[in-house]
């Protein structure tokens, strides 16, 4: 629970309350993959005051697995997971696999009980994200995936103005990833293609904007989109546009790219009395917002926006706070596996809209759909109907 109530909190999106983590000392955290997010895992967990610990690390590059070792001073190295958690015990695993590796590898944690932290996108398609959701089911530990720019203050703040409607109704936003990835981003094996990367910079890329933007002002009712492949060596798209309703009403216009020379995140809220905007690249801080009152709205804007969180800059060290709070108080951690499904099956409908002409709805791509079991579905037009060429 934060200090406004068990609501605002980002990303807990079950009910009620789970086991209190009772055992003594920090939290036990496993490493999947020592590659390069892994770094940032272990940078921003020494940022917790000694409340979580990494004891073990695998990879299957074991100069990449010793080198991590060595470095973040990690007791025990394997070469699986399945090695590493029959190696020593472990609280949670925070998933720094390719993202092809995050179903198979969280099922596998979540059957023996240990939860799991998996980088994003949490899974290739919808289907294998509700696998895992048997998964945690069945084996009573919790599946959440790092979505680090919801734990920024601002975004925390926002989140409270539309739950109490400071600023009026939300009409209209903007949510655009124009980011630049030069042909060499795409050498590495996993990048560019569906079946190991599940799609381009909509998957991979825009799914931190969107996150933040569906945290912030609710769930999507529809979809219409375009993709296209414009420039770069890839199966996949490397752009595509969309415009959302959401089911609040507000009319989204979301962008996707890895050509924007110059790289921004920008999202930008209009609400009837002002407009919120968060302008940033990898990470924002408060300085990173700015906001512009509606003529009249003045002094009420000027209110709202001097009271509230600050101080916080979007991190994964706020996100593992804040699951460190979360198991603490036997509270769901964040980013929970419900509120992640939403911004997949956005995506999900992103590509289907783009694929096939169609205006997508939530709740149309189930089992039945092309677009359940792959982002491909039924193939984009580039690759001539089928996946990766
Ligand atoms: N949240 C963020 O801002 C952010 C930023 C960058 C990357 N990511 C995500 O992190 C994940 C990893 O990205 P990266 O850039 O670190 O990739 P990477 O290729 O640098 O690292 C992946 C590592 O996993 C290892 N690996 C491969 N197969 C394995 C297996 N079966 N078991 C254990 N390890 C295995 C590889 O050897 C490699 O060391 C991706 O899902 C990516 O989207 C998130």
């Amino acid at each position: 629970m934060t200090e406004n109530g068990p609501d605002l909190v980002p990303g807990t999106g079950r009910a009620g309350q789970r086991k209190e983590f009772t055992r003594e000392g920090p939290l036990r955290v496993g490493i999947v993959g020592t590659g390069g997010i892994a770094g940032s895992h272990a940078e921003n967990l020494s940022r917790l005051d000694g409340r979580a610990r990494i004891v073990g690390a695998c990879d299957i590059d074991p100069e990449r697995v010793d080198a991590f070792r060595t470095k973040w001073d990690v007791p025990v190295g394997a070469s699986s997971i399945d090695e590493l958690l029959d190696s020593v015990e472990l609280d949670i695993v925070h998933l720094c696999s390719p993202p092809g590796l995050h179903k198979q590898q969280a099922v596998v944690a979540l059957r023996r009980g240990i939860h799991v932290l998996s980088e994003k996108p949490p899974a290739l398609s919808l289907a294998e994200l509700d696998e895992i959701a048997d998964a945690e089911r069945a084996g009573g530990a919790q599946f959440a995936t790092v979505s680090q720019h919801r734990f920024g203050s601002r975004a925390q703040w926002l989140r409270e103005r539309v739950i109490d409607g400071a600023l009026g109704r939300p009409l209209t936003a903007v949510c655009n990833t124009l980011w630049y990835r030069p042909d060499s981003y795409f050498d590495l094996p996993w990048r560019g293609n569906w079946d190991l990367e599940g799609g381009g910079p909509t998957m991979g890329h825009g799914i931190h904007q969107m996150d933040i933007l569906l945290s912030i002002l609710g769930p999507w009712e529809q979809v219409v989109a375009v993709a296209a492949r414009q420039a770069r060596p890839v199966a996949t798209e490397d752009l595509t546009h969309a415009i959302v309703t959401l089911r609040n009403g507000a009319v989204v216009s979301v962008v996707n790219s890895v050509l924007s020379p110059r790289e921004t995140s920008y999202l930008r809220f209009d609400f009837e009395y002002a407009t919120v905007e968060l302008e940033h690249l990898y990470g924002y801080s408060d300085a990173s917002w700015r906001i512009t009152a509606a003529p009249g709205h003045e002094d009420r804007v000027a209110e709202a926006w001097a009271w509230g969180p600050t101080g916080t800059e979007s991190s994964h060290a706020a996100q593992f706070a804040a699951i460190a709070d979360a198991l603490e108080h036997g509270t769901p951690i964040p980013v929970a596996l419900d509120q992640a499904r939403v911004t997949l099956e956005l995506i999900a409908g992103i590509y289907a809209s783009a694929f096939t002409g169609a205006r997508v709805s939530a709740g149309d791509i189930g089992p039945q759909s092309p677009f359940y079991r792959s982002m491909a579905g039924t193939g984009a037009p580039w690759n001539d109907g089928a996946g990766d060429e």
